[in-house]
């Protein structure tokens, strides 16, 4: 079976196609490395010894994308390629609504013209809004976003789904993901963040390889028992073999599907900063700060219905998480560069 994975050389997309290698896939990577590097591709070949098509491009641009379709039979897609940037999706709302939900009709048009049924989404938990209770459940209707980034995921939910009601052979399926972290246990490919990164893990693992000073922890003041925000982080290759069982599962199924992946178990800042500490001996130097806007104090995941439909769970632990992360830093101190 032939997957084309748009955005397929970033940091998810990466562990997915080794995954998906893995288990017998042909995978082909359409990615216009705006926030990726050519050799994660390289990596990939070297991690699973087999080939992978890759092309250079812009998932908008609907005559290169019809191009691909045309040169390989797609039986499935999974759409990675979007922005995501929180901070910066404030600052320039318009460049993440058109790159964002333009992508997904791109892949949506090409998929109708070519007879592609399959689809597996990149959503995330933000689309659980401010309202919902914890754990987040996907029966929970979604909420208000706290940022258009949030926005961009929650219309391209809708307009997946509409489309699924208006072609009843299309099989959708929406995959929410918590807090994602690690490397593949190789070391060979991992989180590669352009400029300075917005989220925590990157952070301490730049911190711990001194490529920054200090971390600096928004909030110490929340309703927590540490006062830090709890989060559900997971394990970047458990959420790639998630999206194995996604493809699975999509090609004998119709209509649109939501799937939370997380472990359950929420971590506070201060317990990752310690458990990466613990875990690689390294002391991470940190400083509190004011809160960041639009944090919420904890969310995590009930994963039930991936584990009931897709027979899917995360296995790795915090520990595993903090040490794979440093594995691919220690080795990679530039990222790809
Ligand atoms: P990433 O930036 O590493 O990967 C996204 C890839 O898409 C990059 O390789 C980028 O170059 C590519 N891309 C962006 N716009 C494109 C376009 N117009 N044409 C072609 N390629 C394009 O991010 P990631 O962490 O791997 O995230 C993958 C997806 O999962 C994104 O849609 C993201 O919003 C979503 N997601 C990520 C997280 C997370 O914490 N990492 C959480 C929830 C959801
Ligand atoms: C985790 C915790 C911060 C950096 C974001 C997106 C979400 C999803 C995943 C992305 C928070 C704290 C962080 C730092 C810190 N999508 N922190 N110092 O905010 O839960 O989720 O990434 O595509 O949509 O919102 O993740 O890693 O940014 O933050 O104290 O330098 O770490 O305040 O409590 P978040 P995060």
């Amino acid at each position: 079976m032939n997957v084309l994975l748009a955005g397929g050389a970033g940091y998810i997309g990466s562990h997915t196609a080794v995954e998906l290698l893995n288990s017998g896939y042909n995978v082909i990577i359409a990615d216009n490395y705006s926030n990726s590097d050519k050799k994660a591709i390289d990596r990939i070949e070297k991690i699973t010894d087999k080939k992978v098509i890759s092309y250079t491009a812009d998932i908008i641009d609907k005559i290169v994308v019809s191009e691909i379709f045309k040169n390989n039979q797609i039986d499935v897609v999974i759409h990675f390629a979007g922005l995501k940037a929180v901070g910066e999706s404030v600052k320039k709302p318009l460049i993440y609504y058109r790159n964002n939900i333009d992508t997904t009709i791109t892949l949506l048009e090409c998929m109708a013209e070519y007879g592609c049924k399959n689809i597996v989404f990149s959503s995330s938990a933000t689309v659980y809004g401010e309202e919902n209770d914890i754990p987040y459940v996907e029966t929970m209707k979604k909420g208000t976003c706290s940022n258009p980034y949030g926005w961009t995921k929650s219309m391209m939910e809708q307009i997946l789904s509409d489309a699924s009601v208006a072609d009843s052979e299309l099989s959708v399926i929406l995959l929410r993901y918590f807090n994602p972290i690690g490397a593949h246990e190789s070391g060979l490919i991992g989180e590669d963040p352009k400029g300075i990164p917005n989220n925590l893990m990157p952070y301490i693992s730049q911190v711990a390889v001194g490529r920054r000073d200090h971390l600096t922890i928004f909030g110490n003041d929340y309703p927590t028992k540490d006062g830090t925000c709890r989060r559900d982080y997971i394990h970047i290759t458990d959420l790639a073999k998630g999206h194995v069982k996604a493809v699975e599962y999509a090609a004998k199924h119709k209509g649109p599907e939501i799937f939370n992946l997380g472990t359950g178990t929420p971590y506070s800042v201060l317990e990752i900063v310690n458990a990466f500490e613990k875990a690689n001996n390294i002391k991470i130097k940190y400083e509190f700060d004011e809160r960041r806007s639009g944090d919420l104090p904890e969310f995590w995941a009930n994963s039930d219905k991936a584990q009931r439909v897709l027979d899917w769970t995360a296995t790795r632990t915090l520990e595993d998480m903090c040490k794979d992360t440093w594995n691919w830093q220690k080795n990679n101190p530039n990222g790809y560069e």
